[in-house]
């Protein structure tokens, strides 16, 4: 028997930031161990072949598949969020050409929009359009080659409508390119019926892999053949144990693999997955929905001073609410100091993450307790919660 994949946090913690980092489980122990002791450590090489690590990118694109509704063959996990943005981004401009714009968020996660200025700067004549989020639709003409999107906003938990964006895009004749970051594990989506062309996100967040675990990445079947990636390492090669002298990218996903796999990343990742085995996620989702409802009530009952930065309307924000306060950051460390953990994120966004696979209801009240007793004593004066950290 297997140990459990159900998530763990330490005693007298409550976690609210599985939306950052989420936590290991029994399972993830269990298999990790498994692979330093008996796959790496005793079977060394031939680890690749007998324990199938050569198989694990396409194994758990397989896993990730179900969460996003997508075919198993149009799942591989590879890279970083940042990495697949450059793959993806780059294949989809070079096959819209003459078209050469890329919309994207302003308030964006800041990576995607760093990835789309590099390759601007890489590619001539290419030309990033970041507007509000309103505007999103309305900036979709005859130039526009890419629509970069996040399915849930990283700093205020907003839903966007990915299907009828997709529509308003394909419509105007632009590609999409979703970033499931804060969405994948959470929210039920169907990438493959709304004919969303490409997709990325991150395994270390809900998706419970471990600190920088490899990110997933999706093509719609119908886009595959056409797509190429612009890292052609190796693992993307069509044949790579033959040791060929030209590049032929491989069938299917393979192609967006670049360099050998990170297996002990993977091995942590694989066991995240475990725990979504046993999960529906339109059952996780009304769960999350109603932690966020029950957090917001207990703060506008018990707290002065915050401001609700995420949509009221729980169907609108995905697993998170996020609130502002002028002194966010203090206020998240002395909460955190407080054994209750949630993150910040400049200027004044203190940042809760509800992740239905080990977050509770009793959690959620005694963490707003936790939360009203730091702001009526107004404990984050005290200095030490001042003094900022290179992570927030
Ligand atoms: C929406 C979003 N996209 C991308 C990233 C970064 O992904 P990676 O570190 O895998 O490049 C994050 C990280 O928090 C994120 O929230």
């Amino acid at each position: 028997m297997t140990a459990s994949p159900t998530p763990i946090v330490p005693d007298g913690v409550i976690y609210l930031d599985g939306n950052s980092l989420g936590p290991p489980s029994a399972r993830t122990q269990e298999r990790v161990r498994q692979l330093l002791e008996e796959e790496w450590g005793r079977d060394l090489i031939a680890s690749w072949n007998a324990h199938g690590w050569i198989d694990l990118p396409t194994r758990l694109g397989g896993m990730i598949a179900p969460l996003i509704g997508a075919g198993a063959d149009e799942v591989i996990v590879a890279d970083s969020v940042s990495v697949n943005l450059f793959k993806l981004g780059a294949a989809a401009l070079r096959g819209q050409r003459p078209r050469s714009v890329v919309v994207c968020e302003a308030e964006e996660f800041p990576t995607d929009g760093y990835v789309m200025q590099g390759l601007a700067e890489f590619m001539p004549g290419v030309e990033v359009r970041a507007v509000p989020r309103a505007a999103l639709a309305r900036v979709l003409d005859d130039d526009v080659a890419l629509l970069l999107v996040s399915h849930v906003h990283y700093r205020t938990g907003e839903v966007h409508d990915l299907q009828e964006l997709t529509r308003k895009a394909h419509a105007a004749g632009a590609m999409v390119l979703a970033d499931l970051s804060h969405s994948a594990g959470v929210i039920p989506m169907s990438l493959s019926a709304w004919g969303v062309d490409m997709a990325t996100g991150c395994g270390y967040k809900y998706l419970n892999g471990g600190p920088g675990a490899p990110a997933f990445l999706y093509v719609a079947r119908r886009r595959q053949r056409w797509l190429r990636s612009p890292l052609t390492g190796w693992f993307g090669h069509a044949r790579p144990f033959a040791f060929e002298g030209d590049y032929e990218p491989a069938e299917g996903m393979a192609r967006w693999l670049c360099g050998t796999p990170s297996v002990l990343a993977l091995a942590g990742l694989e066991a995240g997955l475990e725990a979504y085995k046993l999960a529906d996620v339109r059952v996780l989702r009304a769960q999350a929905m109603a932690l966020t409802d029950l957090f917001i009530a207990e703060v506008e009952a018990r707290c002065d001073g915050l401001v609700l930065a995420s949509p009221r309307e729980a169907g609108r924000r995905g697993a998170q609410v996020s609130l502002r306060h002028p002194d966010g950051y203090a206020v998240m460390q002395a909460l955190i100091a407080a054994g209750v953990v949630g993150d910040f994120r400049a200027p004044d966004i203190i940042r809760f993450g509800f992740a239905p696979l080990y977050v509770t209801g009793e959690q959620v009240r005694e963490a707003v307790r936790r939360l009203a007793v730091v702001l009526d004593t107004e404990a984050w004066r005290e200095p030490r919660f001042q003094v900022r950290a290179a992570v927030t």
